[in-house]
């Protein structure tokens, strides 16, 4: 790795170095197509924290679950074993959704889409789901405007008594992901961002170690939309 890559890795989340002169599509496509997804700042080998949350959503095997921004996540690997069986997954890399298909075998409960969240056109018309579930997403989104898109779908997208699971970067935290800026979050910033119609049932701190075996510090938020 060269000097440049070396400064960008010890304040990325991941071992990926920022694409210059390129869009954010771009960027993703090239990390998820230049790395072997078990090397990148963000993977887990249990998801362990998202899988707490969920058990206490209490959800039927039926439930629509959206994964946000999934990257090739082992998440959809374990709500396969937990027997849901329609599990939706979307992330504006589609090198990253086929690296996930390809691993779980195009399973049938698995259905991707490959979308922008904050410049949506599928997403904006799929059904209302169960779960929403972001885990390092939000964070990238640090104009006004960019969070007000992600928030008005999220919002739109959740059944009443549906569930939001949001797990980002805290304030003891780093400031970049992936070489990008990013925004920092608590559960009260979460809370406000989301309004009234959600109430927060759980939060917690937690310390992620990436493959690296630098330490990154998230905060993980379970709401349920309530009316
Ligand atoms: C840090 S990774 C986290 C991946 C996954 N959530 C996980 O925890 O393993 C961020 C993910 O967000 C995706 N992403 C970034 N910007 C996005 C956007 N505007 N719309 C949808 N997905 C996006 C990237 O392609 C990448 O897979």
């Amino acid at each position: 790795m060269n000097s440049s890559n070396t400064e960008n890795k010890a304040s990325n989340c991941g071992s990926s170095p920022k694409v210059e002169n390129v869009n954010d599509k771009n960027h993703w496509e090239t990390v998820y197509s230049k790395y072997d997804h078990t090397e990148l700042g963000w993977f887990e080998e249990n998801p362990q924290p998202s899988l707490d949350l969920i058990e206490l959503c209490n959800l039927n095997s039926n439930a629509r679950l959206l994964n946000v921004g999934a990257g090739a996540t082992t998440l959809v690997d374990k709500l396969i074993d937990l027997k849901y069986i329609n599990i939706l997954a979307t992330d504006i890399s589609e090198k990253a959704l086929t690296v996930l298909t390809d691993r779980i075998s195009s399973n049938k409960n698995v259905k991707t889409i490959a979308d922008d969240l904050i410049n949506p056109t599928i997403l904006s018309d799929i059904e209302p789901v169960d779960l929403w579930h972001d885990r390092a997403v939000l964070h990238f989104f640090t104009e006004e405007k960019q969070q007000t898109t992600y928030f008005d779908l999220l919002k739109s997208k959740i059944k009443v008594n549906g569930y939001v699971i949001l797990a980002m970067f805290n304030f003891d935290g780093a400031t970049k992901c992936s070489g990008l800026p990013i925004k920092q979050y608590d559960s009260n910033l979460l809370t406000k961002k989301l309004g009234a119609d959600f109430e927060l049932q759980k939060a917690f701190n937690h310390t992620y170690i990436m493959p690296s075996g630098d330490a990154r510090e998230y905060v993980y938020t379970l709401f349920k939309k309530i009316k």
